[in-house]
C-alpha cells in the first residue's frame, strides 16, 4: 500500500443505526476513492488482534465486545494525503469533542461507539488494509 491510502471501519453503531448510505456520501463528497470494500463482522479474535495496542487499557474489553457486536463496512479508501485528510473528516475519538460536520459528530454515539475507524498513521494504514483484505481484493 501506499502512502495515499487510508484504512477505515464503519462501525457496528452505524451499520445499526442506518448510516451506511450516510457515510459512504461524506467520505466519496471529500474526494476518497474506494480501493477495496466488504460487508462483514469482526471475530472476538479479529477485533483483539486489531486493537491490541489498547489491550491493557481499561476500555479494551468493552471496546472488542462492541466491535464484534455487528456487522462492519471495512474499505480502503485513496486520496492525496489520505490518512491525515481522513482523520479530519471524522473527527474526535469523543463525539462530543468531535468539530461540526465531522462524521463522528454527526452519527457517533459515545466515545466507545464512535461510528468509525481511521488509521492514524501510514504505516498503520499498511497493517490494517493488510489486515481485512488480500492482495486480489484491493483494486
Ligand atoms: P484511539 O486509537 O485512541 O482513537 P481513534 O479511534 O480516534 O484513533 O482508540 C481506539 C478506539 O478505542 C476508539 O475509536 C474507541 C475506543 N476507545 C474507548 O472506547 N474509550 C476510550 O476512552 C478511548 C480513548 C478509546
Amino acid at each position: 500500500m501506499t502512502t495515499n491510502k487510508t484504512f477505515t471501519m464503519i462501525k457496528p453503531d452505524a451499520v445499526r443505526n442506518g448510516h451506511i448510505g450516510a457515510i459512504l456520501e461524506k467520505i466519496t463528497s471529500a474526494g476518497f476513492k474506494i480501493a477495496a470494500m466488504k460487508y462483514t463482522q469482526l471475530s472476538k479474535r479479529d477485533a483483539q488482534e486489531f486493537y491490541a495496542i489498547h489491550k491493557e487499557r481499561p476500555f479494551y474489553g468493552e471496546l472488542v465486545a462492541f466491535m464484534t457486536s455487528g456487522p462492519i463496512v471495512s474499505a480502503i479508501l485513496e486520496k492525496e494525503n489520505a490518512v491525515e485528510d481522513f482523520r479530519a473528516l471524522i473527527g474526535a475519538t469523543n463525539p462530543e469533542e468531535a468539530a461540526e460536520g465531522t462524521i463522528r459528530r454527526l452519527f457517533a454515539t459515545d466515545i466507545t461507539e464512535n461510528a468509525v475507524h481511521g488509521s492514524d498513521s501510514d504505516e498503520n494504514a499498511a497493517i490494517e488494509g493488510a489486515f481485512h483484505f488480500s492482495g486480489r481484493e484491493i483494486y
